[in-house]
């Protein structure tokens, strides 16, 4: 007996369970796992490395209450949860966002990957000294795959979704455009979705230089329109009828300029799946009044809070569970 308990003691001391609430991820896909980190009892970070885009990467990963002890069989929806221009992995539940409050009691797994202050969700035309910035590769050949091998997830369109807020509305869209067999439902929160808006271009060039990456790395030539440029081949509006299998949801305000140009982007969405026959979700609420939480109508973390709360029944209504 007394062989056998120093025997249980060596083995669990040798090979601990590295952090039991949650399980391991492995490398895999294309990522090398390089270090993890517990935030809280149902949030952690897991940082990985990847050949499609420059330096360390944070995914931030919420899993549904009791996940560790559901059992081997269930498996949940996923939502991937993109940030904003500036922003990083833990915007949404930490700099203003609370995805945690709004989603951590849902049956779901909802994944903040990094997605660079300026990497606007694309594999850039002039990546330049930055290279590579592959973000589209990296996010949904490589995190999408190392997700589901990693969780117990349910692993196809029927289950997974996409949101994100301004520069991470452009990615769902864009993403559920490009990789409409991986999604089943995108959501957009004053996203700019619209390329060739004046206001998204300088939006974006203004950015940039805060984060001294080139003007011309994610579309190419500024300003350029002929039918070759980065800013018409990448508009969502150009691909708009990719979205013909994809449940759609658009929010926007019109306070402030950034708000405004974000509104003519989603007007302009608006207007085109409406000309294709697509059903879609467009929520204008102005100056905030009618989704509430605190919204005023401008370029803010109420509105996309409110959105986020507003859009997660919706999502959760068609994703399937097993
Ligand atoms: C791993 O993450 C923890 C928590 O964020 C951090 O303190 C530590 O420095 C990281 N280690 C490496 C090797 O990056
Ligand atoms: C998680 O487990 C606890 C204890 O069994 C239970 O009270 C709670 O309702 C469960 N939560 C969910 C969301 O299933
Ligand atoms: C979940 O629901 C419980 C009970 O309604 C609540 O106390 C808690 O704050 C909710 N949110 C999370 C993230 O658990
Ligand atoms: C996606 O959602 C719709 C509901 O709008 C549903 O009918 C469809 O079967 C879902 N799954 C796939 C794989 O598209
Ligand atoms: C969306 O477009 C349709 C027609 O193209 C229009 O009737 C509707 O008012 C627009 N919705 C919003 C919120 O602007």
């Amino acid at each position: 007996m007394m062989k056998y308990c120093q025997f249980i003691f060596v083995v669990y001391c040798l090979l601990p369970p590295v952090h039991s609430d949650f399980p391991d991820f492995v490398s895999g896909f294309g990522l090398t796992v390089t270090n993890f980190s517990k935030v809280n009892e149902q949030l952690c970070d897991v940082t990985v490395q990847s050949q499609e885009v420059k330096g360390d990467q944070q995914i931030r990963i919420l899993l549904p209450q009791n996940y560790t002890t559901s059992g081997k069989t269930r498996r949940y929806p996923v939502l991937y949860l993109l940030h904003g221009g500036m922003g990083g992995a833990e915007d949404w539940t930490q700099k203003g966002g609370i995805a945690q409050q709004i989603l951590g009691n849902l049956s779901l797994i909802t994944i903040m990957p990094n997605g660079d202050p300026f990497g606007w969700y694309t594999n850039w035309i002039n990546p330049g000294k930055a290279a590579p910035q592959n973000w589209r590769t990296f996010h949904n050949e490589q995190v999408v795959p190392w997700i589901d091998a990693n969780l117990r997830t349910v692993a196809r369109k029927g289950g997974r979704a996409i949101a994100g807020l301004s520069m991470g509305g452009f990615g769902a869209v864009r993403y559920a455009e490009v990789y409409h067999q991986l999604y089943n439902y995108t959501a957009s929160f004053s996203g700019a979705i619209d390329l060739l808006n004046w206001g998204v271009q300088t939006v974006i060039f203004g950015s940039e230089a805060a984060d001294k990456k080139a003007v011309d790395g994610p579309f190419g030539v500024p300003f350029l329109t002929t039918p070759s440029s980065g800013w018409v081949i990448e508009n969502p509006i150009t691909h708009a009828k990719l979205l013909r299998d994809v449940n759609i949801a658009l929010y926007s305000g019109n306070q402030g300029i950034v708000e405004l140009a974000m509104h003519d982007c989603n007007n302009h969405m608006n207007r085109t799946l409406n000309s294709l026959n697509i059903p879609h979700y467009y929520d204008f609420y102005g100056n905030g009044k009618s989704i509430g939480h605190g919204c005023h109508g401008k370029h803010e973390w109420p509105c996309w809070n409110a959105a986020l709360m507003d859009v997660a029944p919706k999502i959760m209504a068609v994703l399937e569970q097993e």
